[in-house]
């Protein structure tokens, strides 16, 4: 059987950050209470010409800078903060990236369980015609209301993923795990540009849906815990990571280290290394950003571990709502790429610093669709959103 799966992968954030110690400061909380209680220090916020789709274009741009068009014939565009009720967004990068006309694209969605559909849409698709790659783009923005719990939790990132036969990266296997329940623990209404959320039933609903998906890994010939090398999870904060790692731990009886510090590192003692810390690197700064969020944390793995050929990897997906599954994969040889590792970080320290009134700012303005506007220029990213005509909004590259 052929072997599909992950060929290349590239992550892009925003313009700006937002230190989680500036936001503690001004709402009079512990700043330990961010860093450690929820395992953030920074959040990816956009410029006003950024979006979902211009961070997606500009995450897949070096995939096709590397690997060419040749072969794409569907772009799958995850998202849960979707800016058009009917276009999907992959239809504007598709024209941002110049791709072919011969390609289908639609939108995936979700909430945070998108991207995983779109792979595994993706894999579905590669394995009828082998020959065939297909552009997976995950994409978030994460926004709560000012001064609400989930404040700290929001962030911006995009991860897109080239999925083709004899991948470079990982080889997604057959056999997963899935779980759905319908529960009101986070969505976002039509009228509303920030997320609603239940947060102790969504932190619950997560570890019932952890479980419930490994069950059905296990019930579908998948691999043990013992044969499982790394673990990542969907990391709405890192710290949630952490908690899902301890709730598998206690349901399958494995010891695994729940270290997600490099200070718990050292005092993890003999429990098992699984990667938490290493797959946090890049969440723990851009915060939360739904459908990439997992794919980021793969990304930190892949960046950060050196010892991964060969490898198995598990991947909690979850979506609030909600939908979840646990994959796993073989890393390749010849997976390490330092230069994405120093892109990566270039890009992460390269973000402009808002200071807490700015933010504030920012975070109210919202554009009202019935009027023509141009945005300012303020991205240095290589795609921005200039702004409405007609009520369509218009992108363009640098
Ligand atoms: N020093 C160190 N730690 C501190 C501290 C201090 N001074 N003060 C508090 N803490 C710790 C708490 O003990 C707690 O740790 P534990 O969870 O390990 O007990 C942690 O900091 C958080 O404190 P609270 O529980 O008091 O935090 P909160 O009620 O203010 O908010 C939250 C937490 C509910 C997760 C909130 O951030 C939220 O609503 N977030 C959005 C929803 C979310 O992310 N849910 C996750 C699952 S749903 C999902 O995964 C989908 C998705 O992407 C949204």
């Amino acid at each position: 059987m052929t072997s599909i799966g992950i060929h290349d992968l590239e992550l892009a954030t925003a313009h700006h950050v937002l230190d989680l110690t500036r936001l503690a400061e001004y709402n009079g909380t512990d700043p330990a209470k961010y860093h450690l209680g929820l395992g953030q220090d920074q959040m990816s916020f956009p410029a006003p010409d950024e979006d979902i789709i211009t961070m997606g274009a500009s995450a897949a741009l070096p995939i096709l800078e590397r690997n060419g068009a040749e072969g794409i014939r569907t772009l799958l565009f995850a998202t849960e903060s979707g800016v058009d009720q009917s276009k999907a967004a992959g239809v504007s990068v598709h024209r941002l990236l110049g791709l072919p006309r011969h390609v289908r694209v639609t939108e995936f969605k979700q909430a945070c369980y998108g991207g995983t559909a779109a792979l595994q849409a993706a894999i579905g698709i590669v394995s009828r015609f082998p020959g065939e790659r297909v552009l997976v783009i995950s994409s978030d923005v994460a926004r709560y209301a000012l001064d609400s719990p989930g404040e700290p939790t929001q962030g911006a990132g995009a991860v897109a993923l080239l999925v083709s036969a004899d991948p470079a990266l990982v080889e997604i296997e057959p056999a997963t795990g899935l779980y759905t329940d319908d529960v009101d623990d986070f969505w976002r209404p039509n009228d509303s540009s920030t997320a609603v959320v239940d947060g102790a039933l969504s932190v619950s609903a997560y570890l019932d849906a952890l479980t419930g998906s490994w069950d059905d890994l296990q019930a579908h010939g998948g691999p043990g815990i013992a044969e499982i090398d790394r673990l990542l999870y969907h990391q709405p904060f890192t710290k949630m990571a952490k908690k899902g790692q301890q709730r598998l731990a206690r349901h399958t009886g494995a010891d695994l280290s729940a270290a997600l510090t490099a200070a718990e590192q050292a005092n993890a003692g003999d429990a098992r290394d699984t990667g938490l810390f290493t797959g946090s690197i890049y969440n723990r700064r851009l915060g939360n950003s739904y459908t990439a969020s997992v794919f980021a944390a793969l990304a930190a793995l892949l960046d950060h571990d050196d010892d991964l050929a060969g490898r198995r990897i598990g991947m909690f997906s979850y979506g609030s709502g909600s939908v979840s599954e646990f994959l796993t994969g073989t890393v390749r040889p010849g997976y390490a790429r330092r230069d994405r590792a120093e892109r990566v970080a270039a890009a992460l320290n390269a973000r402009a610093p808002l200071e807490v009134a700015e933010y504030r700012e920012l975070h109210g303005r919202v554009f009202p669709s019935t009027q023509d506007l141009e945005t300012p220029r303020v991205t240095s990213a290589p795609f921005r959103f200039s702004g409405l005509l007609g009520r369509a909004r218009q992108y363009e590259r640098r």
